[in-house]
């Protein structure tokens, strides 16, 4: 991984400390944060260290958690609980550590304090609003009733459209091709999903030399795929054409064993969804295995064909490779920081349930300088 500094992320994040100097006094917050402990998330937890909030923070991925960030986050004065790949049980004790912290404020990645509280009954700490970044903890949420005012980040159009339909392709590409030294060229590419980042998968899949497939339940979204010009088809279908196959849905073994029973001698396996089970791991991982390279694992099937599968089916541009650019992610942080500064200030009052993270509220974070 690049060693990338404080200093050096700071300087190439100017949106996130315009948003951060905007920030309230912040000494009575009691913030317990869930996300990707990447490097580029440092300038927000500085910042909120910085103007008083006593913060919590666990990973929403054991698999995408470094572990000098983490000792940076430390530093800063953060309480963090969290360690690469953390194994499943660490991780719910480090989420009921969150709820035990007792936060008047949540802001998370896969709504994993909120459901642990809604699943378990456990005693409702005095929580007054939280915020959600990912499409995976709004579809948890989907159906239920949080008991505070729940601001979703995720569908506010910079997200979506810069973020996830940018940056995920460009960024997952970026990994596969640093990991195995292959390019997409003569390559048949299935990506599997068409929402945003799917969309944004396949255009950077053509945009370094692949010939992209996609597969998608939504007949709407399937349509739009062949608008675009894509080959569309199911998974059964596509996949034993693929030599590369990438999963982008937040789903569930969106990629069943059945399938990749069927997948081309050298087919490699990649998800860049919030999920680690969007590829069905358990029967891939009991098969005999070799690890050729850092990051990639051979599989052997008992066909006799062998299936590649990077950073083990965890998101594959924050596991295997460095994730966004420092340039763009400044917008993703500062739409995130504009949307601590809401919940902490008239988000509260709202009605409890999701509610979209209002447009003058993003919309500062996007201003231009000047
Ligand atoms: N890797 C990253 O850095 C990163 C960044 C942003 C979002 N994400 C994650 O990527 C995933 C997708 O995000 P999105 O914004 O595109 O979500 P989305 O919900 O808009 O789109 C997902 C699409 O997948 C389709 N889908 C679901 N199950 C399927 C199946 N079995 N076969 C084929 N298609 C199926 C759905 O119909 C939908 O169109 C989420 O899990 C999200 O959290 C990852």
């Amino acid at each position: 991984m690049t060693d990338i500094t404080l200093d050096w992320a700071s300087r190439h994040m100017p949106r996130v400390a315009r948003a951060i100097a905007n920030l309230p006094d912040l000494s009575a917050i009691r913030l317990s944060m869930s996300m990707h402990l990447d490097m580029k998330m440092l300038p927000l937890v500085y910042g909120l260290c910085r103007r008083g909030a006593s913060l919590y923070i666990t990973t929403c991925n054991p698999a995408t958690v470094r572990d000098d960030v983490v000792a940076h986050m430390r530093a800063s004065g953060a309480n963090v609980a969290a360690w690469k790949d953390m194994p499943a049980e660490a991780w719910s004790d480090a989420i009921a550590g969150g709820i035990a912290f007792g936060p008047t404020h949540l802001s998370e990645m896969g709504a994993d304090y909120t459901h642990y509280l809604m699943e378990t009954g456990t005693a409702l700490p005095d929580v007054r609003c939280g915020l959600e970044a990912t499409g995976s903890g709004i579809n948890r949420l989907k159906g239920k009733l949080p008991p505070w005012p729940i601001f979703n980040w995720d569908d506010v159009p910079v997200k979506e459209g810069l973020h996830n339909r940018h940056m995920v392709g460009l960024t997952t590409w970026n990994a596969f091709f640093s990991r195995t030294l292959l390019s997409l060229h003569e390559k048949n590419v299935l990506v599997v999903g068409y929402g945003s980042v799917g969309q944004g998968l396949a255009a950077s899949a053509r945009a370094f030399g692949g010939t992209v497939m996609v597969a998608e339940i939504d007949p709407g979204r399937l349509l739009q795929a062949r608008y675009d010009g894509w080959q569309t088809g199911s998974v059964a279908e596509l996949a034993p054409r693929a030599d590369v196959i990438v999963t982008g849905t937040g789903g569930h073994h969106v990629l069943p064993f059945s399938v990749i029973e069927r997948l081309r001698d050298g087919c490699f396996l990649l998800n860049s969804g919030h999920r680690i089970d969007e590829i069905e791991l358990e029967p891939l991982l009991a098969l005999p295995c070799e690890a050729p390279v850092p990051y990639v694992t051979s599989h052997r099937l008992a066909s006799g064909r062998t299936v590649h599968l990077l950073a083990n089916g965890a998101m594959a541009n924050l596991t295997a490779g460095e994730g966004d650019s420092l340039n763009s992610f400044d917008i993703t942080l500062a739409v995130m920081a504009e949307g601590i500064g809401h919940i902490v200030r008239d988000g509260e009052v709202a009605k409890a349930g999701v509610h979209l993270l209002p447009d003058p509220i993003w919309g500062r974070a996007c201003a231009d300088f000047g």
